[in-house]
């Protein structure tokens, strides 16, 4: 029997991206639409551009530069957001609009104020319209869980009488039980005449930690497309997660030997680390695949058994999600090769500019610490080599705190060969760091979050500051490192200020540009 193939549809750039903590700036979100083509992904769903000019634009240039993947745009059942999101998706190679609208007695009665009628019309209108504009028309039925499920197979007939070629079940509020989850797509697929004409997906969210569970039941039951994100963001407790399900279906072969996906497991590990990266968001550490945790053998019997045989411990290899085991430490007389060589392992290629500066960094830090590990590695890369231009630069800060002083800071920033120096106090040294720089570069920001955490062991440890602040009402991530944490401090808010300067900078480029067009 030929193997059926689940689509896999990422929805990490607007279910996870909508969520708090999670925004990512235009670069950040094309860098992970990229990485998502790598990871081998079938569709990505770029943004909701109706809800914001960011969503229109990012969603417009994934459009324009993924090659491998189908592009979505989400609209609601209306024709001015089915316009937009068709303006930001036309130039995909395979773009389609993603249209949905309510089913559930209790939001049509107290959200969209429609009877059943009127949402059986809307989602005929809106489907026949959004066909007139591309072939690839998806639909979804919002709270189809608590919804009646005849309902459900009406709209979803008539959805694909009027052209869908995918209706998508999503679980919005995270509801349903396995069991049900199961006997509704069963009922779908029996009573839905026309089902056989389109692909029928699924999309649950993780607000009883069922999610995942939810989607495996689901492609056991006759769907075959999942819409998940990865690391499992997405709206309250988020959605499903990618790796888990794709790793899932890897792992257990003896149950899903009839079905695969395109996914590149060995780039899971990746993808979610430049998630966490782009927004600042640390993976717990249990987190199944892709948490610290996940491969660390600590009880000495399990130490035992999988050294013996890694079978006993192990249902999967770290190397099949791309984590290399790393047993190489790095030192004070490891040369520019094996620095290299260690980066080209861990998934970054640098080039011979950036190598000269990381190994430069690499030096500075191997004359404070005496070992140095991936997770150094990593930090020096993302605090040194974020891809933005920095108008501001970290040169020295000079402290003075303790008890009973008023905490004091001295900080020295440059642009390009100009210095700026200002002092000040605060509340604590970091807050009189803040102060300071925020002086010197006059940008006022609320700071939301801050994190620390040193991103290895021992005393001479990295520490790494992750944080977020607002200026102008927008949230920025900022992160820095350093054995010095104050220092690692000011990196990260100089970060944040930087990218807000620089977001500012190029939203105004990109709305110009399209005044132009
Ligand atoms: O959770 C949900 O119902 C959604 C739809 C828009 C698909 O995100
Ligand atoms: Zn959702």
């Amino acid at each position: 029997m030929q193997k059926k193939k689940i689509t896999i549809f990422d929805t990490t750039l607007r279910d996870g991206e909508q969520s708090p903590g999670f925004s990512m700036n235009h670069e950040e979100k094309i860098k992970m639409a990229k990485q998502l083509e790598a990871l081998g992904v079938d569709i990505i769903e770029a943004g909701f551009p109706i809800s914001s000019e960011g969503d229109y634009l990012a969603a417009k240039e994934i459009s324009r530069i993924i090659k491998k993947c189908a592009v979505a745009a989400l609209a609601r059942s209306k024709k001015e957001d089915i316009d937009r999101a068709w303006e930001a998706v036309k130039d995909a190679k395979s773009p389609i609009i993603h249209t949905f609208i309510a089913t559930s007695d209790v939001h049509m009665k107290y959200k969209l104020r429609k009877t059943r009628t009127q949402v059986l019309n809307d989602t005929i209108t809106a489907v026949k319209y959004a066909k007139m504009l591309t072939d690839n028309v998806e639909f979804s039925a919002e709270d189809a869980t608590r919804s009646d499920i005849n309902f459900v197979c009406e709209v979803f007939e008539a959805a694909i009488e009027a052209g869908a070629k995918t209706v998508n079940f999503p679980d919005t509020v995270g509801y349903a039980m396995p069991y049900e989850f199961g006997e509704m797509i069963k009922t779908i697929m029996e009573k839905v005449k026309n089902i056989d004409n389109a692909v029928l997906s699924v999309h649950c969210h993780d607000d009883l930690g069922l999610a995942v569970a939810n989607s495996i039941v689901a492609i056991l039951n006759g769907a075959g497309q999942i819409e998940c994100t990865i690391n499992g963001i997405g709206e309250r407790a988020g959605n499903a997660s990618l790796e888990e399900i794709v790793m899932g279906i890897r792992t257990r072969k003896d149950i899903f030997k009839d079905f695969y996906t395109s996914v590149v497991t060995e780039q899971i590990y990746k993808t979610s680390r430049l998630l966490s990266n782009v927004t600042g968001m640390h993976i717990q550490r249990n987190k199944a695949i892709v948490g610290e945790n996940a491969f660390a053998h600590e009880a000495g019997i399990h130490q035992d058994g999988v050294l013996k045989e890694s079978l006993t411990y192990e249902i999967m290899t770290p190397q099949s999600v791309g984590i290399k085991h790393s047993t190489l430490v790095l030192g004070k007389h490891s040369g520019r090769h094996a620095l290299s060589n260690r980066y080209k392992e861990l998934g970054y290629e640098l080039s011979d500019k950036e190598l000269d500066k990381v190994y430069k960094l690499f030096t500075q830090l191997a004359d404070v610490k005496k070992e140095i590990f991936d997770d150094d590695l990593i930090a020096i890369v993302n605090d040194e080599l974020s891809d933005i231009p920095k108008k501001y630069e970290f040169k020295r800060l000079q402290i003075t705190s303790g008890t009973k002083i008023i905490p004091m800071a001295t900080v020295e920033l440059a642009i390009g060969e100009e210095r700026l120096r200002d002092s000040g106090t605060g509340d604590g040294p970091v807050d009189a760091v803040y102060q300071v720089i925020e002086k010197i570069t006059k940008m006022e920001g609320e700071l939301v979050d801050y994190s620390i955490k040193s991103v290895t062991t021992g005393k001479d440890a990295v520490g790494e500051v992750v944080l977020r602040v607002i200026f102008e009402g927008r949230q920025f991530v900022g992160r820095g490192a350093s054995t010095d944490v104050i220092i690692a401090s000011a990196k990260a808010y100089l970060d944040a200020v930087n990218r807000a300067i620089y977001s500012k900078t190029k939203v105004q480029e990109l709305k110009s540009s399209k005044n132009e067009e």
